[in-house]
């Protein structure tokens, strides 16, 4: 079993960050292109479009091949949201990491890393929702396929709680969205609550119920 160590971020990990990161995400290209499929307006409107056509052609071909356009298309969709994504996390931090997260005072990035490798990467900062210490959040977590399932996901949980209760944090909060089955998991094998979902503001986002789940981790015991 490959042996990790958790540390905090330094300068020459820039490049590996992100490398992990966006490769991390990427990965959920194909499950969201997946859900996308599996509503039920993008299921009435294939169907439509191929029964006019089917109709008004009295052919198989035509159909076929417009159901196969527009499926091409709503990949390169997918493609393309998942790409302005991954240009807002660098425009939001990933770019200048030491800037975004180890010049503030309660904020932290996080490395795993592996022989000589980052393999996993987590970060926090105060939550801009919530004033004073109430709510620290946690962002960037991501952990290469290759050293998946060892436990690096559940220790970079476990570096974020314990830099929040040093702080003095009440609790911790993240966002996941639905199509992140093994982030979920991990959340919720580490105690985090699921306290509320919301449909992603775009257009796009609304019409294919691409739903963002918030999840909350308390930092004080008993704390209501
Ligand atoms: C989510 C992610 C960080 C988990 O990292 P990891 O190092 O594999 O997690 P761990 O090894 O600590 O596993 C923690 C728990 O998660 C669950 N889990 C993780 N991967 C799983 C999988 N492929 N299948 C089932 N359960 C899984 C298990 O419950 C596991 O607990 P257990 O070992 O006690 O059964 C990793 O899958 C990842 O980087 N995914 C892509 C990026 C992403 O979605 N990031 C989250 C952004 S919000």
């Amino acid at each position: 079993m490959a042996e990790f160590q958790i540390r905090r971020y330094r300068d020459e990990d820039q490049e590996a960050v992100k490398e992990t990161f966006i490769i991390a995400m990427s990965e959920h290209i194909p499950s969201a292109f997946l859900h996308m499929l599996r509503q039920p307006v993008v299921q009435a409107t294939l169907a439509c479009v191929f029964c006019t056509l089917l109709a008004s052609s009295g052919s198989m071909l035509l159909p076929v091949l417009a159901v196969t356009l527009i499926l091409a298309g709503a990949r390169q969709l997918v493609d393309y949201s998942f790409t302005l994504y991954i240009e807002a996390c660098h425009k939001g931090g990933l770019d200048c990491v030491r800037k975004a997260y180890m010049e503030g005072v309660d904020s932290c990035f996080w490395v795993a890393e592996s022989e000589g490798l980052v393999v996993g990467t987590v970060a926090c900062l105060p939550s801009r929702k919530h004033a004073g210490k109430e709510c620290l959040e946690l962002k960037r977590m991501a952990v290469r396929r290759s050293h998946r399932g060892l436990g690096i996901g559940k220790s970079l949980c476990r570096s974020v709680a314990e830099f929040g209760r040093d702080k003095g944090y009440r609790q911790v909060l993240l966002y996941t969205s639905v199509v992140q089955a093994d982030a979920q998991k991990l959340y919720e094998g580490v105690g985090y609550r699921r306290v509320g979902e919301s449909v992603v503001p775009e257009l796009l986002a609304k019409l294919l119920n691409f739903t963002l789940i918030e999840y909350r981790y308390k930092l004080i015991e008993g704390d209501g």
